[in-house]
């Protein structure tokens, strides 16, 4: 059977996974905790794609190799595509790059809209848990453009399940593209979600910032926000700030200007 290619990838995809494997050892590390590393830890891509990029590992299948180099048990890996070809294609990469997996851990696939997925994640946390609200674990939304992140799902998931992080990561030229906000003048910028209202609007208690990808000037803008309901924040790890920070909010002030037409270009 031919390989299929997930079209979502560019120059920046590797920066990006980059970031997620930060954000996967952090969460991972706090579920290694004496009173918590049996527990289930639950890892939901809502937007998995296939897991390999034109060469590069996506997200779904580094996080399997960041839970196996830490031994963590008891993995549920929940992965969500709504291209059902992407899902058959990661799963025969998971197969292929890792054989066996450890015996307590459950991999399932959700060919399915991401709503419909957080919705029967939920269920099955419910079902699954002893605790339902003390589940663990990392939720990660990749999605190409605003009407691919379920927001009212995703706010009501972290409502639900103050232990599952959550990062988001978001193409905000696409997204001013797709709102025409690149057009001088022009007005609608209803799917713009600048991080600042993306905190706002989801619970957790901190939130980090990574530091905007360097030298792309004129090309497309990402940023990526890790969210966490931890007892204690650090101020940074890897290139991300805590937005409690004075580099943290940097960040976030020179994100928002990016909604303005006469701005130019952002970070030089
Ligand atoms: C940027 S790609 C994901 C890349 C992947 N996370 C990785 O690291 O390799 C975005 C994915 O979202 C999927 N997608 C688009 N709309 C979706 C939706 N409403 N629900 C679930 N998945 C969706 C696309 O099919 C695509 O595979």
């Amino acid at each position: 059977m031919e390989d299929y290619q997930n079209p979502y990838h560019g120059p920046f995809t590797a920066w990006k996974i980059e970031g997620f494997v930060a954000c996967m050892r952090m969460a991972l590390c706090k579920s290694k905790g004496a009173s918590v590393w049996h527990f289930p830890f639950w890892y939901l891509s809502a937007n998995a794609g296939t897991g390999l990029n034109n060469g590069c590992e996506g997200e779904a299948i580094r996080f399997l190799r960041e839970a196996l180099k830490l031994s963590r048990r008891n993995i549920r890996a929940c992965f969500c595509d709504i291209e059902p070809k992407c899902l058959e294609q990661l799963r025969r990469n998971v197969q292929s790059i890792f054989g066996e997996l450890p015996d307590d851990w459950d991999l399932k696939y959700y060919p399915m809209n991401n709503i419909k997925f957080l919705d029967e994640v939920s269920k099955r946390i419910y079902e699954e848990e002893r605790n339902p609200n003390e589940a663990l674990g990392l939720a990660v939304f990749d999605p190409p453009s605003g009407k691919a992140f379920p927001r009212l799902n995703v706010v009501q998931l972290a409502r639900r399940f103050r232990k599952i992080d959550h990062v988001n990561h978001w193409n905000l030229s696409w997204q001013a593209m797709e709102d025409g906000c690149n057009q001088a003048g022009q007005k609608g910028h209803e799917h713009f979600l600048p991080p600042s209202e993306m905190i706002e609007q989801i619970p957790k208690d901190f939130w980090f910032v990574r530091e905007p990808c360097r030298g792309n000037s004129g090309q497309q803008r990402f940023y990526t926000l890790y969210g966490n309901n931890w007892r204690e924040s650090r101020n940074r790890f890897a290139d991300f700030h805590s937005t409690k920070t004075f580099q943290g909010e940097y960040i976030l002030r020179t994100y928002r200007r990016f909604g303005d037409p006469n701005q130019g270009l952002l970070f030089e």
